[in-house]
């Protein structure tokens, strides 16, 4: 099949795309590199450099004609949509609604939403579902909240299929340092450069990090499953962000005892996400156990520091 994906060429993105072309889908990327990055676009993935917001993303809907939009492009940042929520807004929401307005009117036959568990807000020290309230305590969340509903609503008046999918903290290779995921690598950033670590409030907050690899997956399952459907993308498992440091220095063998800061506006104290319907509708389960999605993070943050330490 046809896939456009944007964000293509970010952290999620570009897994995305490496699985698609592996499962011999022609993909088209559109991204404007605010965080991406051109190396990470597989070689095979036709490669659009524009923004979303631009007027000419109709054009490129109108001629690549895909039968498939995975929507991954976003304003990712917490602080960032706490600070500015018009900008915010814009990146998330009224992007989202033009996005749509393109796919219905060029006969796109499914769109991929990616949404997250920052929806939900705050929750027990328990597992989340899919019926949780959506109850979002930063604007970042509310703009994906948003999103749903406009995609859900876009469906039922203009028949345009869509796979919403909720992620849990999505972590793994090429992760930036923002984000909600981007403990896993600010952690190894510290380790491989011997800085010190920070954690906020007491690092008992705990955390569902689930392997990008995995956050793949689900992307190209949705494309023939899950038609209608909001789907969490989590591994129902707890860590702390405390015992995610010590098995991240355990890995990396680097021991440096961390500072802690005051909790952040709009943190979650907790957040796990069941995955029973994930597995029912879609088929999906995750494959990588936090001990290996992170023994696999490592290596390749490693290579790369070693690489930048060459060349400096
Ligand atoms: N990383 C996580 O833990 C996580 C969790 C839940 C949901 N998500 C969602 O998954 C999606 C991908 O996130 P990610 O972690 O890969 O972030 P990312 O920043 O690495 O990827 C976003 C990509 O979108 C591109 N982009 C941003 N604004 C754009 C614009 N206006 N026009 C064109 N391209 C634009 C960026 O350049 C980047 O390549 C986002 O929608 C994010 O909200 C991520």
């Amino acid at each position: 099949m046809k896939v456009l994906v944007t964000g293509g060429a970010g952290f999620i993105g570009s897994h995305v795309a490496e699985y698609l072309i592996q499962y011999g889908h022609e993909t088209v990327i559109v991204d404007n590199f605010q965080t991406g990055k051109k190396n990470f676009v597989p070689l095979q993935a036709k490669l659009i450099e524009m923004d979303i917001n631009s007027p000419m993303l109709e054009t490129v809907i109108a001629l690549e004609k895909p039968e498939i939009v995975i929507h991954l492009a976003a304003q990712i940042d917490v602080a960032v949509s706490i600070k500015d929520p018009i900008y915010d807004a814009e990146q998330n929401i009224v992007a989202t609604i033009r996005l749509l307005d393109y796919c219905q009117k060029y006969h796109v036959k499914k769109v991929i939403f990616s949404s997250s568990c920052a929806v939900y807000g705050e929750t027990e020290d328990s597992s989340i579902t899919e019926s949780f309230p959506v109850n979002p305590l930063s604007f970042y969340g509310l703009s994906k909240a948003t999103s749903e509903k406009y995609i859900q609503l876009t469906s039922t008046l203009q028949q345009l299929p869509y796979t919403i999918l909720r992620y849990a903290n999505v972590y793994g290779p090429r992760q930036s340092i923002i984000g909600e995921g981007g403990v896993v690598s600010v952690f190894f950033g510290k380790m491989l450069n011997g800085e010190t670590p920070v954690i906020f409030g007491d690092g008992e907050q705990t955390r569902d990090f689930v392997y990008v690899k995995d956050v793949a997956q689900a992307n190209l399952l949705a494309i023939n499953k899950g038609d209608n459907e909001i789907i969490n993308i989590g591994t129902d498992t707890k860590t702390s962000v405390n015992e995610l440091l010590s098995k991240i220095m355990s890995i990396s063998s680097v021991q440096i005892a961390p500072i802690t800061m005051p909790a952040r506006e709009g943190d979650i104290q907790h957040s796990r996400l069941d995955n029973t319907k994930a597995f029912t509708v879609l088929g999906w389960k995750p494959s990588f156990d936090i001990q290996t999605g992170l023994e696999e993070t490592f290596s390749y943050y490693k290579v790369i520091s070693e690489y930048q330490k060459g060349v400096d």
